[in-house]
């Protein structure tokens, strides 16, 4: 978890690939929806392009669907959700249901002042999904994916207004949640204004069970 622009995409695509687990992202899935121009994509256009949460009966009903997919049970890294308490109290629910109890919260945390910068600057890739920064993380070839070559592009919310809009929708969710997941002496607070691989290697310490 972790405020707009935290680095969760960052950060769980390495996890992802190092684990070899799967990488559930809610709003790559709701992107990919939109795109592809589905029912749920139509649903959930407006809400993701002027910063909005998705009603949390959609969000729910995706999550549940996709944990409910083969791969999923070897385990699988959450990015993006949960957001609300009625989303970690399914979450918790399906967790239970799966006899697969959450292991980590990984909290990435960043200063707001930090987060614009950090939205206004990225470049992501439609085709895999990997996110750069044209200033703190450029890729080799300018304005293409080192990943699969794809061409980088802007994202529909990293607007002013819709990063705006964006950071006043979770900033309070956010902190509910952390004390929600510290209260279940789950929650690991990461620095995440270090470097990229500096906030891996932490991550990796905290998954080890490293200090907290
Ligand atoms: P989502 O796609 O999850 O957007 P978000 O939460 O706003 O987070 P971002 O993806 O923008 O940031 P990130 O933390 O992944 O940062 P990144 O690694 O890219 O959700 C989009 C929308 O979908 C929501 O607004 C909502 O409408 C809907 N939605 C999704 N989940 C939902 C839910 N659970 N409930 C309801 N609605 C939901 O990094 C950002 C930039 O910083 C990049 O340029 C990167 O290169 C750079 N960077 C990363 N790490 C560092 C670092 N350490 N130092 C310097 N730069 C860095
Ligand atoms: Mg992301
Ligand atoms: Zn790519």
């Amino acid at each position: 978890m972790g405020l707009p622009g935290a680095g969760k995409g960052t950060q769980a695509m390495a996890i992802c690939e190092d684990l070899g687990i799967p990488h559930v992202a809610t709003g790559d899935m709701y992107r990919a929806a939109k795109s592809s121009g589905t029912e749920l994509g139509d649903q959930v256009k407006p809400y993701l392009d002027a910063g909005r949460l998705v009603p949390d009966d959609l969000t729910i009903a995706l999550v549940r669907d996709r944990l409910g997919q083969s791969d999923a049970r070897k385990g699988f890294l959450l990015d993006g959700f949960p957001r609300t308490l009625p989303q970690a109290e399914a979450l918790a629910s399906m967790l239970d249901g799966m006899g697969k109890p959450l292991t980590h919260v990984l909290y990435l945390e960043v200063r707001e002042e930090e987060l614009l910068s950090r939205l206004t600057g990225r470049r992501v890739c439609p085709n895999c999904g990997a996110s750069f920064h044209v200033a703190f993380n450029p890729p080799t070839r300018e304005g293409l994916c080192d990943r699969c070559g794809g061409t980088l592009v802007q994202r529909s919310d990293d607007t002013p207004e819709a990063v705006g809009v964006r950071l006043r929708e979770n900033l309070e969710r956010t902190k509910t949640l952390a004390d929600f997941y510290e209260d279940r002496g789950l929650l690991r607070r990461i620095d995440g204004e270090q470097p990229i691989a500096t906030v891996y290697a932490s991550i990796r310490e905290a998954l080890n069970g490293g200090e907290r």
